[in-house]
């Protein structure tokens, strides 16, 4: 089985891509900067620990169409057709709208929206010919309600929704997977630049619940994985938001404005 992460050199991506290895499966990380790569992959090989495991990487800016499918070819061609495109890579960069510069806030729909876009592109045609295939894509609890400072990134995270409910429309009759999920704040490099960078409002509606782990965000999307599930949603709260959102929201919105942040 050949697995393929973006964004597998660190947090969730490289958790999910260590919980492939170890079960034996041929995995491929994809990520920009070679050297955190390399030293992912020494990591990967290390904790696969006599599995039958193995580990190959590839450089891409998956906001670049030619350069993410150009590393999934290189990759299929060492390690066969993908069987599992888990699309993690993403950026964040929580900002007022008006303090944000345009570039700043366009890197964050091209990685994390065009950037998963790119990267199933990619491997459904594929898929779609073998008649087999599952893509996850990562989205976030930020795709499930509006949150002070995160403009850039809900607008991006929720497109996700839409993009991957059409294509599931397409891909079920077709044997492909199409599944989505919504992680917590998670314990990962990109948590810890993105947290002092957080509003008071935001602190505010996104409570006082610790942070995830990453390796139980990554156990809990490769089970997702296995039973093809269409959305998977992590903890009391976002689990509300996800089922009953048009409901709950009016609220919080309610309670967020008659509240002032501290
Ligand atoms: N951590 C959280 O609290 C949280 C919560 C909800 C959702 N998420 C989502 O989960 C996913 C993983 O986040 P994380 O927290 O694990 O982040 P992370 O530790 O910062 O890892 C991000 C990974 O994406 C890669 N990446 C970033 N931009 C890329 C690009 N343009 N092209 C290719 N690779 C790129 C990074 O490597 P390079 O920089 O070398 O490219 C790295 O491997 C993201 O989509 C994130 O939005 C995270």
């Amino acid at each position: 089985m050949h697995v393929i992460v973006t964004g597998g050199s660190s947090g969730i991506g490289l958790e999910v891509a260590r919980l492939y290895v170890r079960n034996g499966a041929s995995v491929s990380i994809i990520a920009r900067d070679e050297r955190r790569l390399l030293a992912a992959c020494r990591d990967l090989e290390a904790s696969a620990a006599g599995a039958a495991g193995r580990v190959g990487s590839a450089t891409a800016d998956v906001g670049v169409e030619h350069d993410i499918s150009a590393a999934i070819a290189v990759r299929e061609s060492e390690f066969g057709a993908c069987d599992i495109l888990v699309a993690s890579a993403g950026v964040v960069e929580p900002a007022p709208f008006d303090g944000q510069d345009a570039a700043m806030f366009a890197a964050q729909i091209e990685t994390n929206l065009f950037g998963t876009i790119n990267s199933v592109r990619a491997v459904y045609s594929g898929m779609k010919e073998r008649r087999s295939g599952t893509v996850m894509i990562i989205s976030s609890g930020a795709a499930l309600i509006g949150i002070h400072g995160y403009s850039a990134y809900c607008a991006s995270k929720s497109a996700l929704i839409g993009f991957a409910e059409a294509l599931r429309m397409e891909a079920m009759p077709v044997g492909v997977g199409i599944s989505l999920c919504f992680p917590p704040d998670t314990l990962t490099p990109q948590f810890e630049q993105e947290l002092p960078k957080r509003s008071p409002q935001a602190r505010r509606l996104m409570g006082a619940a610790p942070a995830w782990r990453a390796d139980a965000v990554a156990a809990k999307i490769v089970r997702a994985i296995e039973r093809r599930r269409a959305k998977t949603y992590f903890g009391f709260s976002l689990t509300a938001l996800g089922w009953f959102g048009p409901l709950i929201k009016p609220v919080l919105f309610w309670w967020s404005a008659r509240t002032p942040a501290r």
